[in-house]
């Protein structure tokens, strides 16, 4: 397996990923895909190893995602629940990171309503000459580089399924679409897609997609992103169109008049999707608002909807980014 060229310890931020690195977790993800479709799913490559999730906010399927790659590479893992935690009692968070570094923890997977978070606890770990990887799961309303690179492995598998590489996303289309300015997946998708060579057109309602964001995420390609405040010219011959949960819990002003308003305006359904190429594909990170963001028998549709795709990816690409950061790396 390829790892040649990964120097990363841990995986905080996409802003800085190169082509070369996006290229090497597709190709690794793509022969775990590979692994998962046999009757035995495990490996050995992390027998022995320690996997810990602190998830200091809830989750479904991004924890029982690194859970299960954690598993499938024969790791150790440990959870832990902050409602039935010591946090309960006062504890810091960067002591709860090192309570499960003395129990021989090598990668910490973290998630945290606030930005930073898994960064203060990276730091923390080299600052104390570990070795254990941090890999962030979801901080505040900043990024989310594993769910970013599932997107990505959905994408370019889906354009080339034996041969998942960046270079198939040159000239194609992504429409963004929903709650862009609370969104970690988004600023995660704007860093990889850019630099993999697609253009990204961002659609929102003007209080949910502020003139600024193209300042903050538009340094890198300014020119393969774009932004609208109108849904019709983000669908209009795009190839993929990536939908985002409206974060009623992130959202502290009334941003939006109504969920139904902005169904109307915004929400994807098959109609609006003849504007679109003729083979393209919905994506959206869960968890969905069924009938507010997109359809809701356009979700189930297999022949439109890459959703229930993006699950079963997002399992071989934590395999990948658990082996290059721990295994794959050192061996
Ligand atoms: C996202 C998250 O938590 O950032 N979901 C996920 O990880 N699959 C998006 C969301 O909550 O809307």
């Amino acid at each position: 397996m390829a790892t040649t060229s990964w120097t990363r310890r841990h995986v905080l931020s996409l802003s800085d990923f190169s082509v070369a690195e996006y290229d090497i977790v597709l190709r690794t993800a793509a022969s775990f895909r590979e692994v998962l479709s046999r009757r035995t799913k495990k490996v050995p490559t992390l027998q022995g190893r320690v996997v810990t999730n602190l998830f200091f906010e809830p989750s479904t399927r991004t924890r029982s995602s690194f859970e299960l790659a954690a598993k499938r590479l024969s790791a150790d893992t440990l959870n832990f629940a902050p409602g039935s935690s010591s946090l309960t009692k006062g504890e810091t968070i960067l002591d709860t990171a090192k309570t499960y570094l003395a129990m021989g923890t090598d990668i910490m997977v973290i998630r945290h309503r606030e930005a930073g978070v898994p960064h203060a606890i990276a730091r923390e770990m080299d600052r104390l000459g570990t070795n254990v990887g941090v890999l962030n799961a979801g901080d505040g309303q900043h990024e989310h580089p594993s769910q970013a690179l599932l997107d990505l492995f959905t994408i370019c598998r889906y354009l080339d399924r034996e041969n998942p590489h960046t270079a198939l996303l040159q000239g194609k289309k992504v429409a963004i679409v929903g709650d862009i300015l609370h969104s970690r997946v988004a600023r995660s998708n704007i860093w990889s897609l850019t630099e993999s060579g697609a253009d990204v057109h961002l659609a929102a309602p003007p209080t949910l997609l502020p003139k600024l964001f193209r300042e903050a995420m538009g340094q890198k390609h300014p020119d393969r992103l774009h932004l609208h405040w109108s849904i019709e010219p983000a669908l209009e011959d795009a190839d993929f169109v990536m939908t985002l949960r409206l974060q009623r819990e992130r959202m502290t002003a009334n941003l939006l008049p109504s969920l139904r308003e902005y169904h109307q305006q915004f929400g994807i359904t098959r109609d609006r999707l003849q504007r679109c190429q003729p083979n393209v594909q919905v994506l959206h990170p869960g968890p969905v608002n069924r009938g507010v963001e997109l359809s809701s028998d356009l979700m189930d549709d297999p022949a439109l909807s890459l959703i229930q795709t993006q699950v079963t990816s997002g399992v071989a690409v934590r395999m990948a980014l658990l082996y290059l950061m721990g295994g794959g790396r050192n061996s």
